[in-house]
């Protein structure tokens, strides 16, 4: 099992590239088995939670190829089973959403229960509830959701009782092929959805709305191919803007979006960044200072994103002043928390662990940390950047779910952290 070793210490100086939006990615590949003809998804970060949903698509019997470029062609026409097993689902939650469009487009599947990161339990009854609402019929089984329908899924009104970001995607999917039109009420904002809404509409569906709260879906009798580029991963880009500013240094995120991470550049600027953008590039500057403290609420976009709130605990370590966080959208998504204050932070928790203070100290001390997901994982990244000495980070398979070269892209920065084989220690 791979680890990372750090030591701490450098200031974070350079340019990078922002990679493709892995949860974008995830639910096109979810969304082409709603198409007739091959479909090709550009820009596709090289990561664990990608192999594991192509290895999904071809479980299935649908065929997946992937040039050097990172294209990937499906042609879902070639499917030949309908159960999406759970030894693939447990591991990541996105691969759940098959279950619409397998449905909507071929009237039955069978997929396990998710997995996912273990960030509190989370439920998929918004779902269920969706698909039920379309006219289908739902069984569970053995930790298996077995869904049919007779002839074609029919356009509904759906409110959802929570802001899904899955949810929204996944009843926008089975609502393309659905007869008649669909009414999606209480979605979510987030640009990934307007980004399968557009790779949806390449395909031929007819999706508006999406990007506000009420979308409506007017259902074709079925999508053909077409070729989309996904958006740049703005958790991505944030993780490394945040990394900078904790280190007191400057980055450059070349093929970014802006307009997707206003508030976290908010709370840089209050952090006592400069901040400069231009259509398609963020460049941070601390100006050698050390970053204050920042507050903040995790909510649903454009609120602070719950992805981002590990990170941003991270750089409040070493911040000067006191910055209080609250976790709206996950229960449990404090395990960096014990890691931190491990490594001599000062971070109390409260009201029942969705509030966590911290009181910024001057430094902070290298430890073996490990933590249980992904976010989690690459905070405590963040924390061997800025502690003093060597920091080894175990599990990073967490990491390699969701940031593609994340140890060459920190080099390049004039990051010093190396993986290592557990054999090599
Ligand atoms: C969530 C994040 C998303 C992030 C992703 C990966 C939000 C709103 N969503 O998306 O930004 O990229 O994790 O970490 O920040 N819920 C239900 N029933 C359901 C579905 C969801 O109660 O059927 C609840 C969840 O428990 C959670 C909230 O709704 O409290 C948001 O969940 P959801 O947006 O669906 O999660 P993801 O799609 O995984």
């Amino acid at each position: 099992m791979d680890r990372l070793l750090i030591k701490g210490g450098t200031v974070l100086e350079g340019e990078l590239r922002a990679s493709g939006a892995k949860n974008s990615a995830l639910k096109m590949f979810a969304a082409a088995l709603l198409a007739d003809e091959p479909v090709t998804v550009c820009n596709v970060p090289h990561l664990r939670d990608i192999t594991t949903m192509i290895e999904l698509l071809a479980s299935l019997g649908v065929d997946v190829v992937i040039d050097e470029k990172m294209s990937i062609e499906i042609h879902a026409n070639t499917i030949q089973r309908f159960t999406a097993p759970y030894e693939l689902v447990k591991t990541m939650r996105a691969s759940f959403n098959v279950l619409g469009p397998l449905l909507a487009h071929y009237g039955r599947a069978e997929v396990s229960l998710p997995g996912g990161c273990a960030i509190g339990p989370r439920p998929v009854d918004q779902h269920l509830r969706g698909l039920e609402a379309l006219g289908a019929k739902i069984e569970m089984t053995d930790g298996y959701v077995k869904a049919t329908v007779k002839g074609r899924l029919q356009g509904a009104r759906v409110l959802f009782g929570c802001r899904t970001v899955g949810g929204t995607e996944h009843i926008m999917m089975a609502a393309t092929l659905a007869e008649g039109t669909t009414l999606l009420e209480n979605c979510a904002r987030e640009p990934e959805v307007v980004d399968l809404a557009n790779f949806l509409n390449k395909m031929g569906a007819d999706v508006q709305g999406a990007g506000t709260e009420t979308i409506t879906i007017h259902g074709v009798e079925s999508l053909k191919g077409c070729s989309h580029r996904v958006i740049a991963d703005r958790v991505e880009s944030g993780t490394y803007l945040i990394a900078a500013a904790a280190t007191r240094g400057r980055v450059k995120i070349r093929e970014a979006n802006p307009a997707h991470l206003r508030v976290v550049i908010e709370k840089l600027r209050e952090a006592g960044a400069k901040i400069t953008l231009t259509d398609d590039a963020i460049e941070l500057d601390m100006e050698g200072r050390r970053p204050c403290a920042v507050s903040l609420v995790t909510a649903p976009y454009p609120a602070f994103p719950t992805d981002l709130q590990a990170q941003i605990m991270a750089m409040n370590c070493v911040a000067e002043g006191t910055g209080i966080i609250k976790e709206t959208i996950f229960e449990n998504r404090f395990m960096h928390v014990h890691e931190m204050n491990r490594m001599g932070a000062n971070i109390q928790l409260e009201a029942n662990n969705t509030i966590a203070v911290v009181e910024g100290v001057e430094s902070i001390f290298g430890a073996p940390v490990m933590a249980n997901d992904l976010r989690a994982s690459v905070s405590l990244v963040i924390a061997g950047l800025v502690a003093q000495g060597d920091t080894v980070v175990d599990r990073i398979y967490h990491i390699d779910r969701g940031y593609e070269q994340v140890e060459e892209k920190l080099q390049n920065l004039g990051a010093d952290i190396r993986r290592v084989a557990m054999e090599q220690m």
